[in-house]
């Protein structure tokens, strides 16, 4: 039969208490982490979302009580009264490890059977067990910091807001589609048959039309929907700390959400961070890192050698230049006692993954060794270890490719595997950076058109305009991202706000007018009645929490996260449904390949 909690209150959280509460009687409920029995003493570790404290049992002093206490196994849950008193063996790896509670009543209040994976940090225990019970997994004391960490985070990012004169205001889930360029999660609608609303990708175009309505400053802590495939720091539904400002340029959205991160670096980490951040342009993040999200956290920058090998007699480099391509490099300064052959093989397989065809080589040893040297002159290989300014001990990779896309993903993935295996980065480091004018266009090759490349609301910096016509790919928006540590934490713009340009724009991508005015319409419709200038940006909220934890997948920031396919393994979503709700939905599954 289980007891109650009746007459019961509970005088503080298990893992709060401290030397001054010797003496003082106490009432703690939680969760059993262990139990000892030492001859006549039976101590049971009592664990809540705080820590654990230690209770004991004293045969002497209660027998009944200490054989109750016996029966109790891991996970039960109790509520235990006693005095906290100090204790004779004194634990210093946890806070409460000078006291213990000598127990006087104890209820079981649930059992429990034996957990699937022991309750405990940092568990190695396989991931897909831990997320069918993850229930059980949020018990661990490093992912509850993380949710509490979370909780934390909003309270700060709401405040900061809220000083700063933004307003909260929530934008609809159901609601119809808008590009954000992953694809949508549709919900369909019951009373128009064969009619859908659409998750949204992101609240942008609500926030814009509250711009409109005058409410000058938003902000949202809104939940975004992507159906797009899945990485350690995507998930299919996600968090965005959404805000948008009216009256504003670039710098003044810069400012503010540099107060943001400032505010919350201070107050969850205790870290103060130095703004003004380091601005850098998407080309030259591209020229010198290979990526529009590097990690300064280590070097290893990008260097170009096509000047150098332009005609040389490797034909690899030779081609791939001929065709419009680049050769690029990076030096790993004393790389040669960590980077064997066999090492750079593996490198060279990891690069393909990113589709490069090779990866070259020099290692500069006693005597220099490469794989391409041979097919170099004197002077070109004398003017590529200039370039990169390659001594003795350093180890030059080279990508050569026709596509530069192809060189700026490997090299720039590369980097950041050579530092990884290296160990050149400094976790506690905390290297924030602006990244500005994006192009406003990129070429899709699989769609054969141009698609936006933040989104199709985001303005052409003026000095391009004229550009929109003559060179559409050579545009550059008003688009910034917060990179942090490698990650792209979060990305605005600021927005068309003019019915002409952003039909232009909306042209540009492919959209027929017809098809503009069909998904746009009230949009550009709203843009005829007195739109101010407005720009914002969104972080990912998850990311963000990520990176405050030191985690590297934002599944630990996230209570329940789905997995590489986009299922939930603990409830099973997505599921079939059944005959009946389908019907109602006038919605009839063919080609149905599941179970
Ligand atoms: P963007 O698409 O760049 O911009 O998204 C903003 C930020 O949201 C986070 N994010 C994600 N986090 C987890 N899982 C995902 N699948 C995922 N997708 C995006 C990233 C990203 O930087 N409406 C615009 C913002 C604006 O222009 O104001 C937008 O959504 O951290
Ligand atoms: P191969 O001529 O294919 O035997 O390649 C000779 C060397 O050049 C090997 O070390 C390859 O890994 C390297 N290599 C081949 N293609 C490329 C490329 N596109 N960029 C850089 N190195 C390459």
């Amino acid at each position: 039969m289980m007891e109650t909690i009746a007459g019961l209150k509970r005088t503080k959280y298990c893992g709060l208490f401290r030397e001054e509460d010797v003496g003082s009687q106490a009432t703690v409920y939680g969760w059993v982490q262990k139990v000892r029995n030492l001859g006549g003493l039976i101590f049971v570790d009592l664990r809540d979302r705080t820590g654990i404290v230690q209770c004991v049992f004293d045969e002497s002093v209660n027998r009944e009580l200490a054989d109750k206490a016996f029966t109790v196994r891991g996970e039960y849950v109790l509520a235990v009264r006693g005095v906290v008193r100090d204790r004779e063996v004194i634990n210093d790896r946890i806070p409460t490890g000078k006291i213990e509670i000598l127990a006087e009543e104890l209820r079981i209040l649930s059992t429990a059977k034996t957990p699937p994976f022991e309750i405990v940090e940092d568990s190695n225990v396989n991931e897909e067990l831990r997320l069918k019970y993850r229930y059980l997994d949020l018990r661990r004391p490093d992912l509850n910091r993380n949710i509490l960490l979370r909780s934390r985070t909003y309270k700060v990012v709401r405040d900061y807001f809220a000083e700063q004169g933004f307003i909260e205001i929530e934008t609809p889930v159901l609601m119809k589609s808008t590009p954000e360029g992953a694809r949508d999660y549709l919900v369909p609608s019951r009373v128009h048959p064969g009619k859908f609303y659409a998750l949204p990708q992101s609240p942008q175009i609500y926030k814009q039309l509250l711009m409109l309505s005058g409410f000058d400053r938003y902000i949202q802590i809104a939940r975004c929907f992507r159906d797009e495939d899945l990485r350690a720091d995507r998930q299919p539904d996600f968090t965005q700390i959404d805000l948008e400002m009216s009256f504003v340029e670039r710098d003044d959205v810069i400012a503010v959400n540099e107060g943001l991160l400032r505010r919350v670096w201070k107050e969850l980490l205790g870290v103060e961070i130095t703004t003004p951040f380091p601005r850098m342009t998407y080309a030259e993040a591209m020229n010198r890192y290979g990526s529009d999200k590097p990690d300064r956290r280590f070097g290893l920058e990008l260097i170009d050698l096509s000047e150098e090998l332009k005609g040389c007699g490797f034909k690899v480099f030779a081609g791939a230049l001929a065709e419009g391509g680049s050769v690029r490099a990076i030096n790993v300064k004393g790389g040669f006692d960590k980077l064997s052959r066999k090492e750079i093989d593996s490198l060279g397989e990891y690069v393909k993954t990113y589709r490069a065809k090779g990866l070259a080589w020099v290692r500069m040893g006693g005597e220099t060794t490469s794989s391409f040297a041979k097919f170099l002159s004197e002077e070109e290989l004398t003017a590529v270890l200039k370039k990169t300014g390659a001594e003795k001990g350093d180890v030059l990779l080279v990508v050569a490719d026709a596509a530069n896309r192809v060189v700026f993903d490997s090299l720039g993935a590369l980097r950041c595997e050579v530092a990884r295996r290296l160990d050149l980065i400094d976790k506690s480091r905390f290297e924030f950076l602006w990244v500005t004018e994006f192009p406003l266009l990129e070429f899709d090759e699989e769609e054969g058109r141009y698609v936006a490349m933040h989104h199709p609301f985001t303005a052409p910096m003026d000095e391009d305009l004229p550009l929109l016509d003559s060179d559409p790919s050579a545009v550059r928006a008003k688009a910034y991202d917060i990179v942090l540590n490698g990650y792209e934490m979060g990305g605005g713009s600021i927005r068309i706000y003019n019915t002409e340009l952003q039909n232009r724009m909306f042209e540009l991508i492919g959209l027929s007018k017809e098809e503009a005015s069909r998904r746009f319409g009230f949009l550009l419709e709203a843009f005829e009645y007195g739109v101010p200038p407005h720009g914002g940006l969104a972080f990912g909220l998850d990311r963000m929490v990520m990176l405050l934890a030191g985690e590297d997948n934002i599944r630990n920031v996230i209570a329940f996260p789905k997995v590489q396919n986009a299922s939930e393994l603990m409830s099973g979503a997505p599921d079939a449904v059944d005959e009946k709700q389908l019907q109602e939905l006038s919605i009839k599954i063919f080609d149905y390949k599941g179970e």
